[in-house]
């Protein structure tokens, strides 16, 4: 039985006052809910990651939305942030392979990979994204996409434990359009498939996979009820604890 996973990323948002406030909020929302069946994650911008990790968070993850791409913990590397690093600020998770990655920093797959198994040797539980294009949706090339990323943006050594896959089609990312239901099936199916082809059965029917792209509470409960649909992904709506928190009760 999978566990869902309600994870925010924050993106490049929020100064030190206004992100302290929302983790805060959402640390209260979750310490208030009983019996929670779903794990739930926060990845704010490097500048305040630090002081979110260092607030009590109980059994909130906090994670970063990216690390470096080399393997070595330190170095001659300006304006990088490496796994370790992120691991040493407190933080247990680490966002790899954004489509805004992808797109305005020219990450290939090969690079999300190495990114990937980074944040795997530092300890972390990697997010890797992957998500096509519209011009690719138009076309009819969305599954061959999406499998080829899966095929080269995770590591040989991903586990159920170590790596969740996030899918997250570029063009529903802050444009409030969203897929169909089914389409969404089709793909989440098509992901398990190519993780079992590369990781094992086992692995693959283990291994969380999250939908992201334009989530808000309206349209949670139906994304989430989807087969395959193992938790979301939240740009947008993680920016407010209300509405973020109200996509996590779309869970129970
Ligand atoms: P959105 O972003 O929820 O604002 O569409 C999702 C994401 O990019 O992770």
């Amino acid at each position: 039985m999978r566990r869902k996973l309600i994870a925010g990323n924050w993106k490049m948002n929020g100064l030190k006052a206004d992100s302290l406030a929302l983790a805060q909020a959402v640390f209260e929302k979750s310490a208030n809910q009983t019996n929670k069946s779903f794990d739930v994650l926060i990845c704010p911008p490097m500048n305040v990651l630090g002081m979110v990790a260092a607030l009590p968070h109980n059994d909130v993850l906090i994670g970063s939305q990216d690390v470096a791409e080399t393997v070595k913990p330190n170095g001659a590397f300006t304006g990088d942030v490496s796994a370790a690093m992120v691991k040493d600020l407190g933080a247990s998770c680490a966002i790899v392979g954004h489509s805004e990655r992808r797109q305005y920093h020219h990450e290939t797959d090969a690079v999300v990979c190495q990114k990937a198994e980074n944040a795997i040797a530092a300890g972390l539980i990697a997010v890797i994204c992957v998500g096509e294009t519209l011009a690719e949706r138009e076309a009819g090339q969305a599954l061959d996409v999406v499998q080829h990323q899966i095929a080269e943006s995770v590591p040989a050594n991903a586990t159920a434990q170590n790596t969740v896959i996030a899918y997250e089609p570029v063009w529903a990312i802050g444009t409030g359009k969203v897929p169909t239901t089914d389409d969404v099936a089709q793909i989440h199916a098509s992901i398990r498939t190519k993780l079992a082809e590369k990781l094992g059965a086992d692995v693959a029917e283990n291994m969380r996979i999250l939908y992201g792209g334009s989530v808000k509470p309206e349209n949670a409960k139906e994304l989430l009820s989807v087969a395959n649909v193992d938790g979301a992904l939240i740009g947008g709506a993680s920016l407010k604890a209300d509405s973020f928190w109200a996509i996590a009760e779309a869970v129970m």
